[in-house]
């Protein structure tokens, strides 16, 4: 069954899963437009994509945060393809490592992880609750999530935030013809993933957290999990089905789910000199 929408806008796409996703919603049938703050790298996705799609691809350097962007990349959507009746606010940044991470650092992810979102569905609810077709807005968040990011003080709470904004929008607009669903992976062989040379103390740990929790698995099956959960009107969009149950059971006894949290930090600690990460290095 095919998605029955129009078009899609996909933030985040210059590579990773949100280029997975527009390769997706492509073969779905849907016009896609690619946005990403790294225009080098989205115009060498948009090329890739176009090559199989002639006409349904276009692609605008933007920054998934700022309000002025938005309407531009909107309007230049709507201009090639009709009003986007799908967002996907992939966007993201794994950034703020430990405790003394920077003010900095916490503004970025609040404006990447969280408001880019806010920003988004601001401009896109109204239109969508006049259309009769409504509209279907998508958050990637991670299962950081749901559960936390060992290493990462920032990642936890800004994507625990992006799942809060996600369940608002779902609860206040999903029985009215807004669809909503939340992407929540763990580990995906991504850049996101790439250690740097120079990595130690909490960024080793977050990076090892997320490659030892399960599976590290490809960009594509993420979209494809993404696909079948908007095909299922489900809200969320689980590539690792682990994660349903690390979920509950964190929700029916937190305290015993704090225990196993400080027994797998223990292990990553005792492991860290030796740890491979997401690649296998
Ligand atoms: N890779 C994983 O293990 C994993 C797991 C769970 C969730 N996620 C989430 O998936 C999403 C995609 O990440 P990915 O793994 O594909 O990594 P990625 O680094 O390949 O993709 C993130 C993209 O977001 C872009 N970006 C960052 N800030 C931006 C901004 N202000 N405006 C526009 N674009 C911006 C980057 O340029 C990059 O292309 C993120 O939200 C991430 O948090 C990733």
């Amino acid at each position: 069954m095919a998605l029955d929408r129009r078009s899609a806008i996909v933030t985040g796409a210059a590579g990773g899963i949100g280029a997975a996703i527009a390769q997706r919603m492509l073969e779905e049938g849907l016009n896609v437009v690619v946005t990403d703050i790294e225009e080098r790298r989205l115009d060498e996705v948009a090329a890739g994509l176009r090559t199989q799609y002639p006409n349904r691809v276009i692609a605008f350097a933007a920054d998934a945060n700022r309000d002025d962007h938005i309407g531009s990349v909107i309007d230049g959507a709507s201009a090639a393809f009709g009003f986007p009746d799908v967002y996907i606010a992939n966007a993201g940044v794994l950034n703020g490592f430990g405790l003394e991470t920077d003010e900095a650092s916490w503004d970025t992810a609040w404006a990447v992880n969280v408001m880019s979102h806010v920003r988004a569905a601001r401009r896109l609810v109204p239109r969508w609750l006049e259309a009769s077709a409504g509209g279907c807005f998508v958050s990637t968040a991670s299962a950081a999530g749901l559960l936390t990011q060992l290493g990462s003080p920032v990642y936890s709470a800004t994507k625990h935030a992006t799942v809060a904004f996600a369940e608002w929008l779902a609860a206040t607009y999903g029985d009215r013809g807004i669809q909503v669903c939340c992407l929540c992976p763990m580990g995906v062989r991504t850049s996101m993933l790439e250690e740097p040379a120079d990595a130690g103390g909490d960024v080793s740990l977050g990076l090892a957290a997320i490659s030892h929790a399960g599976e590290v698995v490809t960009p594509l099956s993420v979209a494809d999990a993404l696909i079948d959960a908007l095909q299922s009107q489900r809200f969320l969009a689980l590539p690792h089905t682990e994660v349903a149950a690390m979920y509950a059971n964190k929700a029916a006894d937190p305290d015993r789910w704090l225990a196993g949290m400080h027994r797998y930090r223990r292990t990553l600690d005792n492991e860290a000199t030796e740890h491979t990460d997401a690649f296998g290095r």
